[in-house]
């Protein structure tokens, strides 16, 4: 079997589609995890991957990719908190916040300390979404090292960070700002209302079609005057094709 009947059967048996992943990219990351557990070719490994659920979310992690840190790009969620927020929070006792493709938490929780220096924590909720339950399973127990909180703030560290040996837990007055939930985004319904969705470093894998799609997604999903957060990498280039609107780079507000 070759690497396209592989994704038709990974289709099938999972509903994920890694034809709506860039090509090269995808390929070569699973050939070389194929090889190194030593099967010749990708039809062993799937029939391999189906009877053996260690090796299928190993597949799973090395195709997903979930590396993050709190306060990823820390200039970018400045502009959140001092250009961006001001003028989204008028007259709002609240927003509806949604951070997609939101992997082991440190996105989510980053955002309900930003918003944390307008809204009282009990008025902070947010939707944290992705495609792999292990990593949000992870994202929900809120413990991380500490090259994960190298862009943090101090003052934030001190109040929204306990230290435990080497590890670092997430307050729960924070955690419980977020809710968890398993979302394809190329594949499952979007919720709607959004004044705020963050969504970085997840776009990069997808292919051109693909995302357009999501940014089509994304549009809907927003109120007007709504704002789209991407990542550092990431810009539209043809943003007003969704009724977005280009306003500090990397974000984009709904017109
Ligand atoms: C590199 S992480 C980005 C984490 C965080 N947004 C950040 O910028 O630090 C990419 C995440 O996208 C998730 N992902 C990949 N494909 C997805 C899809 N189709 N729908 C939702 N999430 C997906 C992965 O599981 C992974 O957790």
């Amino acid at each position: 079997m070759d690497y396209e009947s592989f994704i038709r059967q990974i289709y099938n048996h999972t509903g994920i589609d890694l034809s709506l992943y860039k090509e090269a990219q995808m390929k070569r990351r699973l050939t070389s995890l194929r090889e190194k557990r030593g099967y010749s070719d990708f039809d062993t490994y799937f029939r391999a991957l189906k009877k053996d659920d260690e090796l299928f979310f190993e597949f799973l992690d090395r195709m997903t990719i979930n590396v993050s840190e709190f306060y990823r790009n820390a200039q970018r969620w400045e502009v959140l908190e001092k250009d961006i927020l001001p003028g989204l929070i008028k007259n709002k006792r609240r927003l509806k916040v949604w951070s997609a493709a939101c992997s082991t938490g440190e996105e989510p929780y980053t955002l309900a300390m930003v918003l944390s220096k307008y809204f009282r924590l009990n008025n902070i909720q947010i939707l944290a979404t992705d495609i792999d339950e292990n990593v949000m399973m992870r994202a929900k127990k809120g413990v991380y090292p500490e090259r994960s909180l190298k862009e943090v703030p101090e003052d934030i560290k001190k109040k929204y960070f306990k230290q435990e040996g080497n590890f670092y837990q997430v307050t729960d007055d924070i955690k419980q700002c977020v809710t968890f939930k398993k979302h394809n985004l190329l594949a499952d319904q979007y919720d709607k209302q959004f004044d705020l969705i963050v969504c970085r470093n997840v776009l990069i894998y997808f292919t051109e079609e693909a995302k357009q799609n999501v940014y089509k997604h994304f549009s809907e999903a927003l109120n007007d005057n709504g704002v789209l957060f991407v990542g550092s990498t990431e810009q539209i280039f043809n943003p007003q094709k969704f009724n977005l609107q280009p306003m500090e780079t990397f974000f984009y507000q709904k017109s």
